[in-house]
Protein backbone atom coordinates (compact mmCIF):
# COMPACT_ATOMS: atom_id res chain seq x y z
CA UNK A 1 0.00 0.00 0.00
CA UNK A 2 1.56 2.99 -0.83
CA UNK A 3 0.54 5.63 2.14
CA UNK A 4 2.85 7.86 3.06
CA UNK A 5 0.29 10.16 4.60
CA UNK A 6 2.30 13.27 5.50
CA UNK A 7 -0.60 14.90 6.80
CA UNK A 8 -1.39 12.67 9.87
CA UNK A 9 2.50 14.01 10.84
CA UNK A 10 2.28 17.22 10.46
CA UNK A 11 0.65 18.49 13.82
CA UNK A 12 3.93 16.28 15.24
CA UNK A 13 6.27 17.83 13.11
CA UNK A 14 5.28 21.07 14.02
CA UNK A 15 6.41 20.49 17.47
CA UNK A 16 9.59 18.69 16.74
CA UNK A 17 12.25 21.05 15.29
CA UNK A 18 14.04 18.84 12.33
CA UNK A 19 16.89 17.88 13.17
CA UNK A 20 17.40 17.97 16.94
CA UNK A 21 20.27 15.90 17.45
CA UNK A 22 19.19 15.64 21.32
CA UNK A 23 15.75 13.98 20.14
CA UNK A 24 15.36 10.72 20.69
CA UNK A 25 15.80 7.85 18.16
CA UNK A 26 13.42 7.12 15.91
CA UNK A 27 11.32 3.80 15.87
CA UNK A 28 12.73 3.02 12.96
CA UNK A 29 14.70 0.00 10.59
CA UNK A 30 17.53 2.87 10.27
CA UNK A 31 17.98 3.92 13.39
CA UNK A 32 20.58 1.80 14.57
CA UNK A 33 22.78 3.14 11.72
CA UNK A 34 22.12 6.72 12.93
CA UNK A 35 24.87 6.86 15.68
CA UNK A 36 27.00 10.10 14.63
CA UNK A 37 30.36 9.36 13.72
CA UNK A 38 33.31 11.86 14.77
CA UNK A 39 34.12 14.32 11.53
CA UNK A 40 31.82 15.29 9.27
CA UNK A 41 29.18 12.79 8.29
CA UNK A 42 25.92 12.43 5.54
CA UNK A 43 23.39 10.05 6.98
CA UNK A 44 21.32 9.03 3.46
CA UNK A 45 18.47 7.11 3.40
CA UNK A 46 17.09 5.19 0.29
CA UNK A 47 16.16 2.01 -0.60
CA UNK A 48 18.73 0.98 -2.81
CA UNK A 49 19.08 -2.06 -2.13
CA UNK A 50 19.14 -4.67 -5.10
CA UNK A 51 22.49 -5.71 -7.07
CA UNK A 52 22.61 -3.38 -9.69
CA UNK A 53 20.84 -0.35 -7.20
CA UNK A 54 23.41 -1.53 -4.11
CA UNK A 55 26.67 -1.02 -6.61
CA UNK A 56 24.97 2.19 -7.70
CA UNK A 57 24.57 4.23 -4.85
CA UNK A 58 28.31 2.04 -3.34
CA UNK A 59 29.47 4.97 -5.77
CA UNK A 60 28.15 7.71 -4.31
CA UNK A 61 29.19 6.22 -0.59
CA UNK A 62 32.78 5.96 -1.94
CA UNK A 63 33.24 9.55 -3.83
CA UNK A 64 31.92 10.98 -0.44
CA UNK A 65 34.63 9.09 1.62
CA UNK A 66 37.06 9.97 -0.64
CA UNK A 67 36.37 14.00 0.53
CA UNK A 68 37.02 12.98 4.30
CA UNK A 69 32.94 12.70 4.66
CA UNK A 70 31.28 9.62 6.22
CA UNK A 71 28.51 8.11 4.51
CA UNK A 72 26.55 6.77 6.96
CA UNK A 73 24.17 4.42 5.00
CA UNK A 74 20.10 3.94 5.84
CA UNK A 75 18.79 1.53 3.45
CA UNK A 76 15.53 0.34 3.91
CA UNK A 77 14.74 -2.71 1.92
CA UNK A 78 11.38 -2.43 -0.52
CA UNK A 79 11.22 -2.13 -3.99
CA UNK A 80 9.11 0.96 -5.01
CA UNK A 81 10.33 2.68 -1.38
CA UNK A 82 6.95 2.21 0.61
CA UNK A 83 9.06 0.74 3.48
CA UNK A 84 11.81 3.40 3.68
CA UNK A 85 8.95 6.70 3.30
CA UNK A 86 7.31 4.92 6.31
CA UNK A 87 10.73 4.89 8.29
CA UNK A 88 11.63 8.19 6.74
CA UNK A 89 8.42 9.79 8.29
CA UNK A 90 8.98 8.32 11.70
CA UNK A 91 12.68 9.88 11.74
CA UNK A 92 11.40 13.28 10.86
CA UNK A 93 8.58 12.92 13.70
CA UNK A 94 11.14 12.12 15.88
CA UNK A 95 13.33 15.08 14.99
CA UNK A 96 16.33 13.00 13.61
CA UNK A 97 16.12 13.52 10.45
CA UNK A 98 18.88 12.24 7.88
CA UNK A 99 21.01 15.01 5.89
CA UNK A 100 19.54 13.10 2.34
CA UNK A 101 16.20 10.84 1.37
CA UNK A 102 14.99 9.17 -1.53
CA UNK A 103 12.46 11.03 -2.48
CA UNK A 104 10.62 12.22 -5.51
CA UNK A 105 8.23 14.54 -7.35
CA UNK A 106 5.18 15.85 -5.36
CA UNK A 107 6.36 14.06 -2.35
CA UNK A 108 9.61 16.40 -2.03
CA UNK A 109 7.01 19.23 -2.39
CA UNK A 110 4.90 17.70 0.35
CA UNK A 111 8.08 17.76 2.49
CA UNK A 112 9.11 21.40 1.74
CA UNK A 113 5.76 22.72 2.56
CA UNK A 114 6.36 21.46 6.19
CA UNK A 115 9.09 23.09 6.27
CA UNK A 116 11.27 20.33 6.44
CA UNK A 117 14.04 20.65 3.70
CA UNK A 118 17.01 23.05 3.53
CA UNK A 119 17.77 24.73 0.21
CA UNK A 120 20.97 23.78 -1.11
CA UNK A 121 21.20 26.72 -3.78
CA UNK A 122 24.73 27.24 -2.52
CA UNK A 123 25.82 23.96 -4.37
CA UNK A 124 23.06 24.79 -7.20
CA UNK A 125 24.17 28.10 -8.81
CA UNK A 126 24.27 26.97 -12.48
CA UNK A 127 21.78 23.87 -11.88
CA UNK A 128 19.47 25.25 -14.09
CA UNK A 129 21.34 25.46 -17.12
CA UNK A 130 22.62 21.78 -16.29
CA UNK A 131 19.14 20.12 -15.95
CA UNK A 132 16.14 19.95 -18.19
CA UNK A 133 13.45 21.88 -16.65
CA UNK A 134 11.08 19.47 -16.58
CA UNK A 135 13.85 18.14 -14.08
CA UNK A 136 14.73 21.39 -12.10
CA UNK A 137 11.06 22.17 -11.83
CA UNK A 138 10.40 18.84 -9.43
CA UNK A 139 14.04 19.55 -7.53
CA UNK A 140 12.83 22.89 -6.39
CA UNK A 141 10.55 24.48 -4.14
CA UNK A 142 9.40 27.89 -4.11
CA UNK A 143 12.00 28.19 -6.50
CA UNK A 144 14.88 27.03 -4.24
CA UNK A 145 16.48 23.95 -4.89
CA UNK A 146 15.66 21.55 -1.80
CA UNK A 147 16.60 18.23 -3.76
CA UNK A 148 19.52 16.84 -6.09
CA UNK A 149 18.74 14.88 -8.91
CA UNK A 150 20.56 11.49 -9.83
CA UNK A 151 18.83 10.13 -12.64
CA UNK A 152 16.23 9.63 -15.08
CA UNK A 153 14.37 6.28 -15.48
CA UNK A 154 12.26 5.59 -17.99
CA UNK A 155 9.37 3.05 -16.15
CA UNK A 156 7.94 1.73 -20.16
CA UNK A 157 9.84 -0.70 -21.34
CA UNK A 158 9.38 -4.39 -21.58
CA UNK A 159 12.53 -6.89 -20.44
CA UNK A 160 12.59 -10.01 -22.99
CA UNK A 161 15.07 -12.77 -22.87
CA UNK A 162 16.82 -13.02 -26.41
CA UNK A 163 17.23 -17.18 -27.04
CA UNK A 164 13.87 -17.71 -25.41
CA UNK A 165 12.71 -15.31 -28.06
CA UNK A 166 14.73 -16.75 -30.53
CA UNK A 167 13.53 -20.17 -29.55
CA UNK A 168 9.84 -19.30 -30.06
CA UNK A 169 10.78 -18.13 -33.63
CA UNK A 170 9.81 -14.71 -33.02
CA UNK A 171 12.34 -12.49 -34.18
CA UNK A 172 11.27 -8.91 -32.71
CA UNK A 173 10.10 -7.34 -29.82
CA UNK A 174 6.07 -6.88 -29.96
CA UNK A 175 4.88 -3.17 -30.58
CA UNK A 176 1.57 -3.72 -29.35
CA UNK A 177 -0.81 -6.13 -27.42
CA UNK A 178 -1.69 -8.25 -30.43
CA UNK A 179 1.67 -9.30 -31.08
CA UNK A 180 2.27 -9.27 -27.10
CA UNK A 181 -0.59 -11.84 -26.17
CA UNK A 182 0.96 -14.20 -29.64
CA UNK A 183 4.28 -13.92 -28.42
CA UNK A 184 3.04 -14.71 -24.60
CA UNK A 185 1.06 -17.73 -26.46
CA UNK A 186 4.00 -19.16 -27.83
CA UNK A 187 5.88 -18.90 -24.24
CA UNK A 188 3.49 -20.61 -22.91
CA UNK A 189 3.50 -23.28 -25.48
CA UNK A 190 7.53 -23.57 -24.98
CA UNK A 191 6.46 -23.85 -21.60
CA UNK A 192 8.98 -20.88 -20.81
CA UNK A 193 6.41 -18.62 -17.96
CA UNK A 194 5.70 -15.70 -20.25
CA UNK A 195 5.59 -13.18 -18.02
CA UNK A 196 7.48 -12.64 -14.86
CA UNK A 197 5.72 -10.79 -12.40
CA UNK A 198 5.37 -10.08 -8.53
CA UNK A 199 2.21 -9.30 -7.08
CA UNK A 200 3.07 -6.25 -4.59
CA UNK A 201 0.87 -3.24 -4.73
CA UNK A 202 3.64 -0.69 -6.65
CA UNK A 203 4.17 -3.35 -9.74
CA UNK A 204 1.06 -4.18 -10.24
CA UNK A 205 0.86 0.26 -10.21
CA UNK A 206 3.87 -0.55 -12.45
CA UNK A 207 1.82 -2.73 -15.04
CA UNK A 208 -1.13 -0.69 -15.50
CA UNK A 209 0.25 2.61 -16.01
CA UNK A 210 2.12 1.26 -19.03
CA UNK A 211 -1.02 -0.75 -19.94
CA UNK A 212 -2.65 3.06 -19.59
CA UNK A 213 0.17 4.47 -21.74
CA UNK A 214 -0.10 1.89 -24.64
CA UNK A 215 -4.04 1.12 -24.54
CA UNK A 216 -5.05 4.99 -24.25
CA UNK A 217 -1.90 7.04 -25.14
CA UNK A 218 -0.29 9.74 -24.01
CA UNK A 219 -3.64 12.02 -23.51
CA UNK A 220 -5.19 9.59 -22.03
CA UNK A 221 -2.80 9.19 -19.54
CA UNK A 222 -2.20 12.75 -18.52
CA UNK A 223 -6.40 12.93 -18.60
CA UNK A 224 -6.54 9.75 -16.08
CA UNK A 225 -3.00 9.86 -14.18
CA UNK A 226 -1.85 13.05 -13.74
CA UNK A 227 -5.19 15.16 -14.11
CA UNK A 228 -7.48 12.86 -12.59
CA UNK A 229 -10.04 13.71 -14.68
CA UNK A 230 -12.95 11.11 -13.73
CA UNK A 231 -14.59 11.28 -17.11
CA UNK A 232 -10.89 9.48 -18.19
CA UNK A 233 -10.51 7.29 -15.18
CA UNK A 234 -13.90 6.19 -15.22
CA UNK A 235 -14.52 5.61 -19.18
CA UNK A 236 -14.81 2.41 -21.88
CA UNK A 237 -10.41 3.09 -22.35
CA UNK A 238 -10.04 2.24 -18.94
CA UNK A 239 -12.19 -0.64 -18.93
CA UNK A 240 -10.21 -2.13 -21.88
CA UNK A 241 -7.12 -1.07 -20.11
CA UNK A 242 -8.56 -3.58 -17.21
CA UNK A 243 -9.65 -5.72 -19.88
CA UNK A 244 -6.06 -5.88 -21.09
CA UNK A 245 -4.79 -6.27 -17.49
CA UNK A 246 -7.10 -9.77 -16.71
CA UNK A 247 -5.55 -11.18 -19.68
CA UNK A 248 -1.86 -10.20 -18.59
CA UNK A 249 -2.81 -11.66 -15.34
CA UNK A 250 -3.28 -15.24 -17.13
CA UNK A 251 0.32 -15.50 -17.91
CA UNK A 252 1.71 -15.18 -14.82
CA UNK A 253 3.06 -17.90 -12.25
CA UNK A 254 1.12 -18.93 -9.46
CA UNK A 255 4.11 -18.21 -7.02
CA UNK A 256 4.25 -14.34 -8.06
CA UNK A 257 2.65 -13.50 -4.52
CA UNK A 258 5.02 -10.72 -2.72
CA UNK A 259 7.79 -11.83 -5.18
CA UNK A 260 10.42 -8.93 -5.37
CA UNK A 261 10.80 -7.35 -8.81
CA UNK A 262 14.63 -8.08 -9.03
CA UNK A 263 13.81 -11.91 -8.65
CA UNK A 264 11.34 -11.06 -11.67
CA UNK A 265 13.98 -10.18 -13.44
CA UNK A 266 16.12 -12.47 -12.21
CA UNK A 267 13.66 -15.38 -14.02
CA UNK A 268 14.09 -13.30 -17.21
CA UNK A 269 17.82 -13.23 -16.91
CA UNK A 270 17.82 -16.90 -16.85
CA UNK A 271 15.28 -17.52 -19.25
CA UNK A 272 12.48 -18.64 -16.81
CA UNK A 273 10.42 -16.35 -17.80
CA UNK A 274 10.17 -14.35 -21.17
CA UNK A 275 9.06 -10.99 -20.61
CA UNK A 276 9.04 -8.31 -17.32
CA UNK A 277 6.98 -5.25 -17.70
CA UNK A 278 9.42 -3.04 -15.27
CA UNK A 279 11.44 0.57 -15.09
CA UNK A 280 14.97 0.73 -16.44
CA UNK A 281 16.40 -0.26 -12.75
CA UNK A 282 16.08 -4.03 -14.64
CA UNK A 283 18.80 -3.15 -16.40
CA UNK A 284 20.82 -2.77 -13.38
CA UNK A 285 19.99 -6.25 -12.28
CA UNK A 286 21.27 -7.76 -16.31
CA UNK A 287 24.50 -4.93 -16.11
CA UNK A 288 25.00 -7.18 -12.43
CA UNK A 289 24.72 -10.41 -14.03
CA UNK A 290 27.07 -9.35 -16.78
CA UNK A 291 24.33 -9.46 -19.20
CA UNK A 292 23.88 -7.16 -22.72
CA UNK A 293 21.66 -5.46 -24.44
CA UNK A 294 20.94 -6.60 -28.02
CA UNK A 295 23.09 -10.35 -27.04
CA UNK A 296 21.12 -12.00 -24.26
CA UNK A 297 18.54 -9.32 -23.53
CA UNK A 298 16.15 -6.63 -25.05
CA UNK A 299 14.77 -3.34 -24.00
CA UNK A 300 11.61 -2.45 -26.14
CA UNK A 301 8.78 0.07 -25.25
CA UNK A 302 5.95 -1.73 -23.50
CA UNK A 303 3.29 -2.69 -26.59
CA UNK A 304 2.19 0.25 -27.80
CA UNK A 305 4.14 3.01 -26.42
CA UNK A 306 7.02 3.41 -28.48
CA UNK A 307 6.76 7.25 -28.90
CA UNK A 308 5.95 8.00 -25.32
CA UNK A 309 8.48 8.07 -22.21
CA UNK A 310 6.90 8.13 -18.73
CA UNK A 311 9.83 9.51 -16.94
CA UNK A 312 10.97 8.83 -12.85
CA UNK A 313 13.28 11.10 -11.42
CA UNK A 314 15.42 9.67 -8.22
CA UNK A 315 16.47 12.46 -6.52
CA UNK A 316 17.77 12.92 -2.64
CA UNK A 317 16.22 15.62 -0.48
CA UNK A 318 18.08 17.51 1.85
CA UNK A 319 16.55 17.61 5.40
CA UNK A 320 17.54 20.65 7.43
CA UNK A 321 20.61 20.09 9.63
CA UNK A 322 21.44 22.36 13.06
CA UNK A 323 25.11 21.81 12.95
CA UNK A 324 27.16 23.95 10.43
CA UNK A 325 29.70 21.32 9.61
CA UNK A 326 26.46 19.13 8.80
CA UNK A 327 25.02 21.48 6.46
CA UNK A 328 28.68 21.93 4.69
CA UNK A 329 28.77 18.13 4.19
CA UNK A 330 24.93 17.64 3.03
CA UNK A 331 26.28 20.74 0.21
CA UNK A 332 29.06 18.70 -0.41
CA UNK A 333 26.50 15.68 -1.00
CA UNK A 334 24.37 18.16 -3.61
CA UNK A 335 27.72 18.88 -5.49
CA UNK A 336 28.67 15.94 -5.67
CA UNK A 337 25.61 13.89 -7.00
CA UNK A 338 25.37 16.81 -9.87
CA UNK A 339 28.92 15.97 -10.85
CA UNK A 340 29.50 14.26 -14.32
CA UNK A 341 31.58 11.42 -12.66
CA UNK A 342 28.64 10.63 -10.83
CA UNK A 343 25.97 10.98 -12.96
CA UNK A 344 28.16 8.88 -15.27
CA UNK A 345 28.92 5.75 -12.85
CA UNK A 346 25.68 5.89 -11.28
CA UNK A 347 23.66 5.68 -14.30
CA UNK A 348 26.10 2.99 -15.93
CA UNK A 349 24.85 0.81 -13.16
CA UNK A 350 21.62 1.69 -12.26
CA UNK A 351 19.99 1.30 -15.70
CA UNK A 352 18.92 4.94 -15.68
CA UNK A 353 20.13 8.17 -17.73
CA UNK A 354 21.73 11.15 -16.68
CA UNK A 355 19.86 14.31 -15.35
CA UNK A 356 22.43 16.28 -16.38
CA UNK A 357 21.99 17.49 -20.10
CA UNK A 358 25.40 18.75 -20.17
CA UNK A 359 29.01 17.42 -19.37
CA UNK A 360 28.37 13.71 -18.53
CA UNK A 361 29.94 11.70 -21.71
CA UNK A 362 27.34 9.21 -23.01
CA UNK A 363 29.42 6.95 -25.39
CA UNK A 364 29.57 4.40 -22.06
CA UNK A 365 25.92 3.92 -22.29
CA UNK A 366 24.72 1.09 -23.82
CA UNK A 367 22.10 0.86 -26.94
CA UNK A 368 19.06 1.12 -24.14
CA UNK A 369 20.00 3.73 -22.72
CA UNK A 370 20.89 5.33 -25.51
CA UNK A 371 17.15 4.79 -27.05
CA UNK A 372 16.11 6.32 -23.54
CA UNK A 373 17.93 9.25 -24.19
CA UNK A 374 16.77 9.50 -27.69
CA UNK A 375 12.80 8.53 -26.25
CA UNK A 376 12.89 11.29 -23.94
CA UNK A 377 14.15 13.99 -26.36
CA UNK A 378 11.49 12.95 -28.99
CA UNK A 379 8.64 12.46 -26.59
CA UNK A 380 9.56 16.12 -24.87
CA UNK A 381 8.66 17.52 -28.46
CA UNK A 382 5.27 15.57 -29.40
CA UNK A 383 3.34 15.21 -26.27
CA UNK A 384 4.15 11.70 -25.03
CA UNK A 385 6.71 12.58 -22.21
CA UNK A 386 4.10 12.01 -18.77
CA UNK A 387 5.58 11.82 -15.23
CA UNK A 388 5.30 8.08 -13.95
CA UNK A 389 2.21 7.58 -11.71
CA UNK A 390 2.81 4.37 -10.06
CA UNK A 391 6.34 5.89 -9.21
CA UNK A 392 5.46 9.26 -7.56
CA UNK A 393 6.17 11.61 -9.75
CA UNK A 394 2.06 12.68 -11.39
CA UNK A 395 -0.29 12.87 -8.32
CA UNK A 396 0.28 13.44 -4.18
CA UNK A 397 0.72 10.33 -2.40
CA UNK A 398 -2.90 9.64 -0.71
CA UNK A 399 -4.19 10.24 -3.89
CA UNK A 400 -1.98 7.53 -5.90
CA UNK A 401 -1.99 5.58 -2.74
CA UNK A 402 -6.01 5.16 -3.19
CA UNK A 403 -5.54 4.18 -6.87
CA UNK A 404 -3.33 1.74 -6.47
CA UNK A 405 -5.35 0.17 -4.15
CA UNK A 406 -7.87 -0.34 -6.29
CA UNK A 407 -5.36 -1.48 -8.84
CA UNK A 408 -3.56 -4.19 -6.56
CA UNK A 409 -7.44 -5.56 -5.84
CA UNK A 410 -8.39 -6.10 -9.44
CA UNK A 411 -4.66 -8.09 -9.89
CA UNK A 412 -5.56 -10.08 -6.93
CA UNK A 413 -9.44 -10.93 -7.17
CA UNK A 414 -12.10 -11.62 -10.25
CA UNK A 415 -13.30 -7.80 -9.88
CA UNK A 416 -14.78 -6.67 -13.31
CA UNK A 417 -13.46 -3.82 -15.69
CA UNK A 418 -15.76 -1.89 -15.47
CA UNK A 419 -16.31 -2.00 -11.52
CA UNK A 420 -12.41 -1.29 -11.51
CA UNK A 421 -12.94 2.13 -13.58
CA UNK A 422 -15.77 3.07 -11.52
CA UNK A 423 -13.65 2.40 -8.38
CA UNK A 424 -10.43 4.43 -9.68
CA UNK A 425 -12.65 7.70 -10.43
CA UNK A 426 -13.68 7.40 -6.86
CA UNK A 427 -10.11 6.99 -5.82
CA UNK A 428 -9.19 9.46 -7.34
CA UNK A 429 -10.97 12.30 -5.71
CA UNK A 430 -9.00 11.05 -2.30
CA UNK A 431 -7.23 14.09 -1.18
C1 LIG B 1 12.95 3.93 -7.95
C2 LIG B 1 14.16 3.19 -8.47
C3 LIG B 1 14.24 1.84 -7.80
C4 LIG B 1 12.92 1.10 -7.98
C5 LIG B 1 12.91 -0.28 -7.35
C6 LIG B 1 11.71 3.09 -8.10
O1 LIG B 1 10.61 3.75 -7.53
O2 LIG B 1 12.78 5.12 -8.65
O3 LIG B 1 15.35 3.91 -8.23
O4 LIG B 1 15.31 1.14 -8.35
O5 LIG B 1 11.87 1.85 -7.41
O6 LIG B 1 13.09 -0.22 -6.00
Amino acid sequence: MKKILLVASFAALALTACGKKEAAPAASASASTAAAPAGPSVEVLHWWTSGGEAKSIGELKSMMQKQGITWVDSAIAGGGGDAAMTALKARVVAGNAPAAAQIKGPTIQEWANEGALANVNEAAKDWDTLLPKVVADVMKFKGEYVAAPVNVHRVNWLWINKAAMEKVGVKTAPKNYAEFFALADKFKKAKIQPLAHGSQPWQDATVFESVVLGVGGAKFFQDALVKLDPKALNSPTMVKVFDTLAKLKTYIDKDAANRDWNLATAMVIKGEAGMQFMGDWAKGEFTAAGKAPGKDYICAAAPGTATSFTFNIDSLAMFKQKDPAAQKAQLALASTVMSPEFQEVFNLNKGSIPARISGVPTDKFDDCAKLSMADMGKSSSNGGLVPSFAHGMAVPNATQGAIVDVVAKFMSSDMKSKDAAAAVAKAGATK
